[in-house]
């Protein structure tokens, strides 16, 4: 967990400045929800991983899923997400802790339907992401679902640019403190194709910050 102190303080920062915010509220980049839509439909269950303030899980929810499982490594964002669950009486539909991988060992196999990882996979050290793509294998059911969302291909003239360091081939720290796994689409399918079938795959534009992300329908082996 020490390795991951810069990534801690990172978004214990941004988390610590946050306030609760509305979870029934549409997530206004629609191709966001029409995924969750895909990932809730005939599944009651869904944990997700790196799961933040935990919006993903709360659209889920009221979307239709009957039980949200989320575990994140911020303190300050659980906390966020604590307070949601309590004033919007989902206590009994979700539950959220604080923690990093090793909180994954802990769930039973095949207890979930589906699955999200949204911008987690490629901002863990890759052994961390060989392992999580492992357990969640594990924990969702065959045939169950996972989305998957990953930052874009940086390339080497933005990693320049932007002044990562780097520490093993295609694994860099970024200047903000947190890890990144470079993964080129060749890459991300020989890891995840031992586990996973992908179903669809789009581009997600975020006009607001200017920035692409990869967006992965999966479908559990
Ligand atoms: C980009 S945010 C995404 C939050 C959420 N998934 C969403 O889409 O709204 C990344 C999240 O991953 C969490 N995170 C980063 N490293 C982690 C780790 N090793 N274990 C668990 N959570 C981690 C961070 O605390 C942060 O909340």
């Amino acid at each position: 967990m020490r390795e991951y102190n810069d990534t801690i303080k990172y978004w214990d920062n941004i988390f610590g400045q946050a306030n609760i915010y509305d979870p029934r509220k549409v997530i206004k980049i629609q191709k966001i929800e029409k995924g969750i839509s895909w990932l809730v439909k005939d599944s009651k269950s869904i944990v997700d991983f790196g799961c933040g303030n935990g919006a993903v899980l709360f659209r889920s929810l009221y979307q239709g899923i009957e039980y949200g499982y989320g575990i994140d490594i911020s303190n300050n964002a659980i906390k966020i997400a604590n307070k949601i669950i309590r004033e919007f009486n989902l206590e009994n539909k979700v539950d959220v802790i604080c923690g990093g991988i090793e909180k994954l060992s802990g769930v039973n196999s095949n207890s979930f339907e589906s699955a999200v990882l949204f911008n987690i996979l490629d901002n863990l050290k890759p052994e961390d992401s060989i392992n999580l793509i492992k357990q969640i294998h594990r924990i969702v059911k065959p045939n169950g679902k996972i989305l998957l969302k990953l930052n874009p291909y940086i390339t080497a003239e933005e990693r320049k640019e932007y002044n990562f360091i780097e520490i093993s081939q295609e694994f860099y720290k970024e200047e903000s403190g947190l890890y990144l796994w470079n993964l080129t689409e060749a890459k991300l399918h020989e890891i995840i194709s031992p586990y996973f079938i992908i179903e669809k795959h789009e581009k997600i534009e975020f006009k607001e910050f200017n920035i692409i992300n990869r967006m992965y329908y999966l479908r559990n082996k």
